[in-house]
């Protein structure tokens, strides 16, 4: 029992009830009563194994769960998603990234029509383009043979290929280089250049809508960098675009060879499995960007086909539910026992956040209880130096899942069973924690030093999922993130919201557009020098102007002055 747990369940009904009930009990307290759970609560799927235990749950609540999955219309969903139905029924598409995966003989319909050959096709001219240029017979922008490649986009046109080249950068051959530039910041522009070799560069510009601003700007900043730098105009067949919109990127004066396309039909955050993964077909071989489908499409298949009851991602993803609802957690934190997985919490924080960072149901009314909570995370062990603190003795409920892998691959074995070892001991830190007895009873060096107990407890009872990989391989990368993909959406229908939109990041777009305005023309009293309290009118200020909001009127006055005052001190 803890008495010092962080979660403070309320409300009524039998699921309040148990969260009570479980909080009171404990993780101790539910390992006691039933110590096979450790066995019992674990799921294996191909070279994967996913620990439940230390959830603040048990048979009944799992049982209660997937009955509300049932009754909320969750199996459902998934059966019309794979069928190719409009799941996403406010943008009215369907939501078919598992076709993205499908292999030869497989069907599936969208709009009554199969799209297997057609993403079987991509697939392969996306193949055949990235073998040319890791054999060389595809040149860069100058015709010399590529040696690097800059992939412009950004959100679900980065965050997936961006995270799998880097788990595997050490398998790419020597002589090519992939870099990413997402961010608008010209520090990224900067960075995505430095010792770039013009004519050894190859560009590919990925973006779904091709209309996202950064993006564009981007691509056009690296086609004049480009330009410069070669003295003449680059190679147009050393520029590629990856896009749901071909037409777009045609009338932009892409090459119709070079134009690699997907379809509206695939959502932004769930396309890594799409020609967007063109960038690991480079970077590690067609060969391996196929081992990696086949680790998704062991999940779909699970996905699809399993009993709720063991359906992986069909559990982890009523358990997030349960721990945000009823457990109240503040956030989730995804913490990769692997310096190769540093990417994984960024790539999930897009598909989770802006897949469930809603607060209205599919048809408009709100959903009436909290949805995800904040997602965030770093690797061990280094994570265990900056944030783990909080999650062992802050005040706020939180979730955690810890990922491992079994077998190394870098050498140094004995470090790897360090860093596995810690794995394990914050799993069990977590779940358990110390208390005022075990410390009574020595062993940490305590006795002696009464007044500190109250400071060196550790309550435990933060719930977590531990996920083990025997090996990390495309494959099992593959089976994880297709996990975490078919999860996010079994939350989103737990909770009624349209998981594959997202129109919340809309008005910052549009208010960019009039905040550039602002900071060209100025805002009110802008000429004033207010350090001396005057304040003068701008006739040139358009009334009524809906981002001149006091607060962000004194942010571009201020910006303007500082701007005027490097000016004039230069
Ligand atoms: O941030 C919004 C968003 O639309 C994401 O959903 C998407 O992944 C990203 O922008 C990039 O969009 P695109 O691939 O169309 O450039």
């Amino acid at each position: 029992m803890s008495d010092q747990n962080a979660a403070r369940p309320d409300g009524e009904g039998r699921p309040a009830e148990k969260a009570r009930e479980l909080v009171a009990a404990g993780l101790r307290g539910l390992f006691a009563t039933d110590p096979t759970r450790g066995r019992r609560f674990a799921h294996s799927l191909g070279g994967l194994y996913v620990d439940l235990s230390r959830q603040l749950v048990d048979d009944e609540v799992l049982a209660l769960l997937l009955e509300e999955a049932e009754s909320r219309g969750v199996l459902a969903m998934r059966d019309r998603m794979f069928a190719g139905d409009l799941v996403n029924v406010t943008e009215r598409r369907a939501a078919l990234h598992v076709a993205l995966r499908a292999a030869e003989g497989d069907r599936y319909l969208v709009d009554g029509r199969d799209v297997v050959a057609d993403v079987l096709e991509e697939r392969r001219r996306a193949a055949a383009l990235a073998e040319g240029i890791r054999t060389g017979s595809v040149r860069g922008a100058g015709g010399a043979p590529v040696g690097h490649v800059v992939v412009v986009g950004i959100g679900g046109s980065h965050l997936g290929p961006a995270l799998v080249c880097d788990a595997f950068g050490d398998l790419a051959p020597e002589h090519l280089d992939v870099r990413f530039l997402s961010n608008v910041d010209p520090a990224a522009f900067a960075r995505a250049t430095r010792r770039l070799d013009a004519s050894a560069t190859f560009v590919v510009v990925c973006s779904k809508s091709f209309t996202t601003d950064e993006t564009r700007r981007n691509a056009a900043a690296v086609r004049r960098w480009l330009s410069e730098r070669l003295g003449r105009e680059p190679e147009p067949d050393a520029f590629v675009a990856v896009t749901a919109r071909p037409q777009v990127a045609e009338e932009e004066g892409f090459a119709q060879d070079r134009i690699l396309r997907f379809w509206d039909w695939v959502g932004g955050r769930f396309s890594l499995t799409s020609v967007v993964g063109f960038p690991v077909m480079v970077a590690l071989g067609p060969d391996r960007f196929e081992q990696l489908l086949e680790g998704f499409r062991d999940v779909d298949v699970h996905f699809r086909d399993a009993a709720a009851e063991a359906n992986i991602p069909i559990l982890t993803g009523v358990v997030a539910v349960w721990n945000a609802n009823h457990l109240g957690c503040s956030s989730r934190v995804v913490v990769p026992y692997s310096t190769d997985l540093a990417l994984l919490p960024a790539w999930l924080q897009q598909l989770e956040l802006e897949s469930l960072g809603k607060r209205v149901r599919a048809d408009g009314t709100p959903v009436g209880s909290e949805t995800a909570p904040a997602l965030w995370g770093g690797v061990g062990t280094d994570g265990q130096h900056a944030f783990f603190q909080w999650l062992h003795q802050g005040t706020w409920p939180v979730s955690v899942d810890l990922i491992g892998v079994v077998e190394g691959r870098h050498g140094l074995p004995e470090h790897h069973e360090v860093l596995l070892a810690n794995l394990l001991a914050q799993g069990r830190a977590l779940a358990f924690g110390r208390s005022a007895h075990e410390l009574d009873s020595g062993g940490d060096g305590a006795e002696g030093a009464p007044d500190l107990v109250a400071h060196r407890v550790v309550p435990g009872d933060r719930p977590s999922t531990t996920i083990l990989l025997d090996r990390l391989d495309p494959r099992n990368l593959g089976r994880l993130l297709a996990l975490y993909e078919h999860e996010v959406a079994v939350q989103g229908w737990m909770w009624g919201v349209n998981p594959f939109d997202q129109f919340g990041v809309e008005l910052g777009k549009e208010l960019a557009v009039r905040a550039r305005e602002l900071l060209r023309d100025g805002v009110a009293g802008d000429d004033a020098d207010q350090s001396e309290g005057v304040d003068s009118d701008r006739s040139d200020v358009p009334e009524g102007s809906d981002i001149a909001d006091p607060a962000t009127e004194a942010l571009v006055r201020w910006v303007r002055r500082s701007r005027r005052q490097s000016r004039s001190s230069s």
